[in-house]
């Protein structure tokens, strides 16, 4: 049977620095929480980084750390300080990260990281040859990694290779303003299937092909000199049982057993029946919408002062590629915010927004989505967003509202969600009025919609359903060779 190796760059597993050696925790963000769930399932390894700056490492540190991720599946492709610099935090989220995401005035145009780009890139592709063996199926993902398709193709022709992007694929007309776009979509054409999270990104992309390359395209296959390639969409899902079953039991936990989380919640509904939680969840990106989202809330206890102390906003930001300038600003601008919200509309008894600067354990993350009675989530650009997923798979007695932007992926499978225009404050106030006044017969009306769609198209059905079409496309290009 033939494997199927997975290559990201980020690894399911990071390596934490702590003061006596290196800590193996849980990555965040949608690609590596997704995916963790479902690579193990087909025999195959995880190629990826570890998080770690190699420089730093003994080669004895080193060997230790490989051999903690070999254990996981994982094989690890080192990265040195300047790498990280030039790869990772430069051309991978200074130049393709914000010029996908629409945020062209954040684009650094270094011909010194394009060239890092391609070394680590081809570190990458090495790293899958050395693993993979003719006949296996190599899946690479995301922005970081757009010319492996290429490198391992022409190496390895009987290599199947998938891709999936798990960020927007612009238009042409913001495509074409990078001058590597020929690069890159070479890169990417190296691969037997492209997969998009919706039918628009695929769109924007085969659009490109045609104008960049002149490639013909029937559909979704790509007609390349003498070969077919396909492009489709597969919106991404999650592991939906796990959040239900430790929704339920997270809920059923005796009070003395329960986290300290799960009490001060229960403390803050308590002191009275009509106080009401939204929560938001997400890595501090400039992407997310997070200053809108804080001025939107402010909009709302502006013109909503019948709500004062009996609203509060549970804001979870993980820190994210915490050395790019542009992130370091907005956490700046998100500390003010919070700041002047709270001492605003605060008093010693009441807190409007509960600020949270990290990661959160799985059980946490749980109970908050199971207590939250409105979900905001106001991305300015998002490729999917699973936490409105994450959010629907925990609400045990289908109450809650979801207050979702519409240019988050997700918003193509979630109608039943009040869709907002993230730029738009007071849009964004108004639907929190709505949310928090909806009548619980239509909230669980709509969320049982939801559940009942989101639970069907799981990360399990994505994976199969993606390896499934890399088969597919073998078969197809055999029939092509034959005609
Ligand atoms: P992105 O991929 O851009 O980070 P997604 O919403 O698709 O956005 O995925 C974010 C993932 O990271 C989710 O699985 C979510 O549960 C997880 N996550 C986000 N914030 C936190 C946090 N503070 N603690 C733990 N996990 C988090
Ligand atoms: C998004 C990207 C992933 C990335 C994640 C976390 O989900 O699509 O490729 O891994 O953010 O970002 P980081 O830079 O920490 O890997």
């Amino acid at each position: 049977m033939s494997k199927l190796h997975i290559v990201a760059n980020r690894l399911p597993y990071s390596l934490k620095k702590e003061a006596d050696g290196y800590e193996l925790v849980e990555s965040v963000g949608g690609l590596a929480t997704g995916m963790k769930s479902v690579y193990t399932e087909y025999g195959g390894k995880w190629i990826g980084w570890s998080g770690v700056n190699s420089d730093e490492l003994s080669p004895q540190e080193s060997d230790a750390i490989d051999q903690k991720l070999l254990e996981k599946s994982c094989v690890t492709v080192p990265l040195s300080e300047q790498e990280i610099l030039e790869y990772y935090e430069g051309f991978s989220n200074k130049t393709v990260w914000p010029l996908f995401h629409y945020f062209t005035q954040y684009v650094d145009y270094s011909p010194v990281n394009w060239e890092a780009y391609k070394r680590v890139n081809q570190r990458f592709a090495d790293r899958v040859l050395e693993v993979a063996e003719d006949g296996d199926r190599v899946w690479v993902h995301d922005y970081q990694l757009l010319l492996v398709p290429e490198m391992i193709k022409s190496k390895k022709p009987n290599v199947t290779v998938g891709f999936f992007l798990h960020i927007p694929f612009p238009s042409y007309e913001v495509f074409r303003i990078l001058p590597w776009r020929m690069e890159l979509l070479k890169g990417m054409l190296g691969a037997d299937l492209l997969g998009f999270h919706i039918y628009d990104y695929e769109r924007h992309f085969l659009s490109s092909v045609r104008r960049l390359y002149g490639y013909e395209i029937a559909f979704n296959e790509i007609h390349a000199d003498d070969r077919i390639i396909k492009a489709d969409s597969f919106p991404m899902g999650i592991d939906y049982a796990k959040f239900k079953s430790t929704s339920a039991s997270v809920m059923q936990k005796t009070i003395p057993e329960r986290s300290e989380l799960h009490k001060e919640l229960e403390k803050y509904f308590m002191t009275s029946p009509d106080r009401r939680l939204i929560l938001s969840i997400d890595r501090l990106d400039y992407t997310k919408g997070i200053p809108q989202r804080l001025k939107a809330f402010r909009k709302f206890m502006e013109k909503y002062p019948e709500f004062h102390g009996k609203v509060t906003l549970v804001m979870l930001a993980v820190p994210s590629r915490g050395q790019v300038e542009e992130y370091m600003m907005l956490k700046k601008e998100v500390d003010e915010l919070v700041g002047n919200i709270n001492g605003t509309y605060g008093n010693i008894n009441y807190t409007p927004v509960w600020y949270f600067y990290r990661a959160m354990p799985f059980e946490n993350l749980v109970e908050l989505y199971n207590m939250s009675d409105v979900a905001l989530i106001t991305p300015l650009r998002d490729g999917m967003n699973l936490v409105a997923k994450e959010y629907v798979a925990s609400r045990g007695n289908q109450t809650g509202v979801i207050v979702l932007s519409e240019m988050a992926g997700v918003a193509k499978e979630m109608g039943e969600a009040i869709i907002i225009n993230p730029i738009n404050e007071d849009e964004i106030a108004e639907a929190l009025y709505r949310a928090l006044t909806m009548p619980l017969d239509e909230q669980k009306q709509r969320m049982g919609y939801l559940q009942e769609r989101i639970q069907r198209y799981s990360v399990f059905k994505w994976a199969g359903e993606f390896v499934d079409a890399l088969e597919n496309v073998k078969r197809i290009q055999k029939e092509f060779l034959v005609k």
